[in-house]
């Protein structure tokens, strides 16, 4: 996920909707403009893919009408571009057709397109569609901004103890590097991602004085932190888009024999994603400084969780995964390249 920060959608005083419309003939373009300028909707026009893209990475519009054919790209590689970058992913992207072949317009609806419109345009259907389209980006705008706040606020409670400090976003590599060399499709990846950064979120609800306390904890103070994975859960469940990821933040404590917590959950009531991200959990914390202990060497983590998947705790294919894709990783680096 890009870093770039969503802006506030503000539902109740719309902006005005900014269309780009994207073609190399003048007359197309004026016609567009005419007619949804006259609608309200603020309009930019260009000719070229390249001036679309730098156009769209400088302002991104809510809506783009792209000509199939353009004189230095075809729009086909303008969608790819378009949906390749995460701040905009989800724009809504109206592809102009002529005389579009069905493959031309089955490869754009594999790139993602959102819907073609026929030149020359009818402008009783165009309207509506251009409303309903808008309304699509808003709610998109929405959901982009509520994630965004949640993932700002899985960071600040990592931030809360400067030891755990972008643990969560080291959980979700690590437990990314792992599936990718597993079968998961591309939707599993995301839920799994979402999972990992939110784990810990529960942890909002858990006192400093217990969080950071530097010593060992009583039996008190250990069942407070132990309730993380439920809270953490619970503050997720109106979320409809994180439900899937909802398994990662309430078991991610649970051990494969039922020994973990909250629910003593085991073995095949343990998904993949769900071993995956408690792997990564303890080698996050193994290997990084504690206020109780420096931080431990790879080796030494790998030897500790090898010994709790021999205790029956923890997934061994997952920890060999890891092993073989932190090896993988390392081969990569450059020898004098810094470490990070
Ligand atoms: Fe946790
Ligand atoms: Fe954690």
């Amino acid at each position: 996920m890009s870093d770039r920060r969503p802006e506030r959608p503000s539902p109740a005083a719309s902006p005005v909707a900014r269309i780009l419309v994207v073609d190399d003939e003048p007359s197309v373009r004026m016609l567009l403009r005419r007619l949804l300028e006259h609608s309200g909707y603020a309009v930019a026009e260009v000719g070229t893919g390249e001036d679309a893209l730098e156009r769209i990475r400088r302002a991104p519009p809510d809506l783009v009408f792209l000509d199939l054919q353009l004189p230095d790209r075809s729009g086909h590689s303008i969608l790819e571009a378009i949906r390749a970058e995460p701040a905009t992913r989800l724009l809504p992207v109206v592809m102009l057709t002529g005389l579009a072949t069905s493959e031309q317009k089955v490869r754009a609806y594999e790139l993602g397109v959102t819907d073609f419109l026929a030149k020359p345009f009818a402008p009783d259907e165009l309207l509506p569609r251009v409303r309903s389209l808008v309304l699509l980006k808003q709610f998109a705008d929405e959901h982009e901004y509520a994630e965004h706040m949640i993932v700002t606020l899985a960071r600040t409670i990592d931030a809360r103890d400067p030891y755990t400090a972008g643990h969560s976003a080291r959980v979700a590599e690590y437990a990314l590097l792992v599936a990718r060399r597993m079968d998961f499709d591309a939707t599993t990846l995301l839920e799994m991602r979402r999972g990992a950064l939110f784990h810990d979120l529960g942890k909002i609800a858990v006192p400093d004085a217990v969080l950071l306390k530097p010593g060992p904890l009583t039996a008190e103070e250990r069942g407070v932190i132990q309730k993380h994975p439920v809270v953490g859960t619970e503050l997720l469940a109106p979320m409809k888009t994180i439900l899937k990821s909802l398994p990662i933040v309430r078991f991610h404590h649970e051990r494969l024999d039922g020994s973990g917590y909250p629910d003593g959950r085991s073995g095949a009531d343990l998904p993949l994603t769900v071993r995956i991200v408690t792997v990564a959990d303890i080698y996050d914390a193994l290997t990084t400084t504690r206020v109780y202990r420096p931080a431990l060497s790879r080796e030494t983590a790998y030897e500790m969780i090898g010994d709790g998947v021999r205790n029956g705790w923890w997934d061994g294919e997952v920890l060999r995964e890891l092993q073989a894709a932190n090896a993988e990783v390392e081969s990569e680096t450059p020898p004098d390249s810094p470490d990070v």
